[in-house]
């Protein structure tokens, strides 16, 4: 049984994915929740499924010191991977390259990465956009890709909306994701036709 933490900011509507997947699987089991806001839904949702959920203020302390606490928060779970799921700090110490930590993001990367994927790629007027898993890096974004599944932007779509349709392919695609990595030697490998 490989050991997830999961990192979150938001909703947790990719959390409750996981957590939903661990209740019926065998494959992983989540030994904690972290976030960056102590009032997020995602937390509550941890909670009510037994999780341990901690936050960890982003007051009265430096930028390096919140960074630093992160990791050695995660790093006390003896994680076998690390999932971002709707965590919108950038990880600035060497947390993904001591355990490998993998990102879900509302875009067909490298297009439109950043905090307003959905809304950006509206204002292009591309016809489809979508979601894609990659391996967390230095950089926004920017690290290698392990899955990527397509959207299409429909006429009316409002950012909400398409947000929405994505989050649905996002779900099923970080639960498949999951599954698949930690049921392989090396968590680090990508998967085969992600
Ligand atoms: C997802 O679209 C994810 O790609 C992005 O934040 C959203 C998280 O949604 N990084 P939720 O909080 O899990 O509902």
């Amino acid at each position: 049984m490989r050991n997830l933490v999961i990192l979150v900011s938001g909703t947790g509507s990719l959390l409750q994915a996981l957590i939903d997947d661990a209740a019926r699987g065998k494959v992983f089991q989540i030994s904690c929740v972290i976030s960056d806001n102590a009032n997020c839904a995602a937390l509550q949702r941890a909670r009510a499924a037994g999780i341990e959920a901690i936050d960890i203020p982003t007051l009265n302390i430096t930028k390096d010191q919140w960074q630093q606490t992160l990791r050695d928060t995660v790093l006390a779970k003896q994680p076998d991977l690390v999932v971002s799921a709707g965590f919108m700090r950038i990880i600035k110490s060497d947390l993904f390259e001591v355990v490998p930590t993998i990102n879900a993001h509302p875009s067909l990367l490298p297009l439109f990465p950043g905090a307003n994927a959905v809304a950006d790629a509206l204002a292009a007027g591309v016809e489809k956009t979508g979601a894609s898993i990659h391996y967390v890096d230095h950089g926004v974004d920017s690290g290698k890709l392990i899955s990527q599944r397509e959207v299409p932007i429909l006429a009316g779509d409002s950012i909400a909306v398409l947000h929405e349709r994505i989050k649905q392919v996002e779900r099923d695609q970080l639960v498949e994701v999951v599954v698949k990595l930690c049921q392989q030697s090396d968590l680090w490998a990508g998967i085969a036709n992600g």
